[in-house]
């Protein structure tokens, strides 16, 4: 099969974006970290580490906690160590990003120019416009059903779904019959405000009526979204999922082999100096310790993220019940890395234990553990990388039509140093994966195990394979 697309690879012009030579550190892989000196960075509770000062976590300046109001969620901390010992890394790293009063996400919200890290889509509209193209790509390897559910998880500033449904719009012709909804799962109250305004044109009013959907209004295109809390209130449906940096921002626990065997890593208050934060390992075995650890697990340091497994399950669920597919843009591994936890202030590495609610804090996506919690119950694909998927999904052809239809030499610069950025091997090239659950019948036919020869072959899945254009 080949799709009517290229008409859309070849249409259009630059929309602006910030200019990404602006930037500092991203959120790039710590690869390029220099080891870490001295004594080892994980000790029994008996001999606890002092918190890590910054310089063992980045090669850069770390930034330092600011005023006051920077300083309330430590004392929130703080005061909750002193009553009730030391919390997990996940309880520590849930409040310091979502904690509803003072967590980063609820308050800063961090993402783009003037925020904390930049993400590919704010660095380029042709990173979002590829995505549309693979949904539409796969709506229509799926046989066009006449209605689905774009569900985006953590959508940031909107800045995706705004360059999908610009998609969806371009090709109306191919969708007209389709009968499409975006939901939005947002946990941030300022950043939902913000989505709204990018992507209805307005502010768009609480709607208290509704149990589950906290707001709604309609895209300037004329479809209709909703924001939800929670996968879970997402109502069930044919639908496409989309995650980009969202797992790498949920709470993960950390494990620690030592001569007695594994111990959780703990956050706790540090007695020596006043409100500062340190790392110590559990004197025993943790629930978690006993849930998490595989017993064949070869590395001495392991990070692990149930909420992700807990998400992952229920989209493969949803998928093999109503239909659709998912697609996660995140930078991981696929189960061989070991502390990967790390934080970003001002477009810089930052202390994860210093100010926190203050910076974003993240952890590489184990693509294994993904693979994992589907069950079985979906196909999956992937990790790919960043560039590998990009190729595949005509970002060359993209790019040169762009080139061509821009006519000053600024833009031109500005088009070849995103694409610099989104594809060069050490920047997001190589770090970014793509990773995707599909139903079994995607990839294979239901009934090919016994007539090999009866069906005609499946259309490739796109950015794994290369894109079909005509
Ligand atoms: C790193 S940002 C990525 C934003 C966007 N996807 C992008 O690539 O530009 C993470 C996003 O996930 C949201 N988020 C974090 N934890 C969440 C949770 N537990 N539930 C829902 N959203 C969450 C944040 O508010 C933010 O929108």
């Amino acid at each position: 099969m080949v799709l009517p697309l290229r008409a859309l690879l070849a249409g259009g012009r630059r929309l602006p974006r910030p200019a990404a030579a602006a930037f500092g550190d991203r959120r790039l892989c710590p690869l390029s970290l220099p080891p870490v000196a001295g004594p080892p960075r994980w000790a029994p509770l008996s001999a606890p580490l002092p918190a890590a000062p910054a310089a063992r976590l980045c090669s850069g300046e770390a930034e330092a906690a600011g005023g006051d109001g920077d300083r309330a969620m430590l004392r929130h901390l703080a005061r909750k160590l002193r009553a009730s010992g030391p919390v997990t890394v996940a309880e520590y790293m849930r409040e310091a990003l979502t904690n509803p009063g003072q967590g980063y996400y609820t308050r800063r919200g961090g993402v783009g120019e003037s925020g904390d890290f930049i993400t590919s889509p704010e660095i380029s509209q042709v990173f979002g416009e590829l995505i549309g193209i693979w949904y539409i790509s796969e709506w229509m390897a799926m046989g066009k059903p006449n209605t689905f559910q774009l569900v985006e998880l953590g959508p940031g500033r909107g800045t995706l779904t705004e360059d999908i449904l610009r998609v969806f719009k371009q090709l109306a012709s191919v969708l007209s019959k389709c009968d499409i909804s975006v939901h939005l799962v947002e946990v941030s109250p300022k950043l939902s405000e913000i989505q709204a305004v990018m992507l209805t044109g307005e502010k768009v009013q609480p709607n208290p009526e509704d149990e589950s959907a906290y707001m709604k209004g309609i895209s300037k295109t004329g479809i209709p979204i909703f924001w939800y809390r929670d996968i879970q209130d997402v109502p069930p449906g044919y639908s496409f999922y989309l995650a980009h940096e969202f797992f790498d921002a949920l709470p993960i626990h950390k494990f620690q082999r030592t001569e007695k065997g594994w111990r959780e890593v703990l956050v706790d208050i540090d007695p020596e100096v006043p409100d500062q934060l340190r790392f110590v390992l559990s004197p025993s075995r943790t629930p978690a310790t006993q849930n998490f650890i595989q017993p064949e697990e070869t590395r001495d340091h392991v990070e692990v993220c149930p909420e992700a497994g807990v998400i992952v399950q229920r989209l493969a669920s949803q998928i093999e019940k109503d239909g659709g597919a998912a697609l996660v843009a995140d930078y991981g591994h696929d189960g061989t890395k070991t502390d990967t936890f790390r934080g970003f202030r001002n477009h810089k590495l930052h202390d994860v234990l210093s100010a926190p609610g203050t910076a974003d804090l993240t952890a590489d996506v184990d693509f294994s553990y993904l693979r994992k919690m589907a069950q079985g119950k979906t196909a999956t694909l992937g990790p790919i990388k960043q560039r590998e998927f990009l190729k595949n999904m005509g970002i060359d052809l993209r790019l040169q039509v762009l080139l061509q239809n821009s006519g000053d030499t600024a833009t031109r610069e500005q088009l070849l140093h995103s694409y610099d950025m989104l594809m060069n091997p050490e920047k997001m090239g190589d770090c970014f994966h793509f990773f995707a659950l599909l139903p079994h019948h995607r990839l294979v036919h239901p009934d090919k195990k016994d007539k090999p020869e009866s069906k005609s072959p499946l259309p490739p899945v796109a950015g794994f394979n290369e894109l079909l254009l005509k």
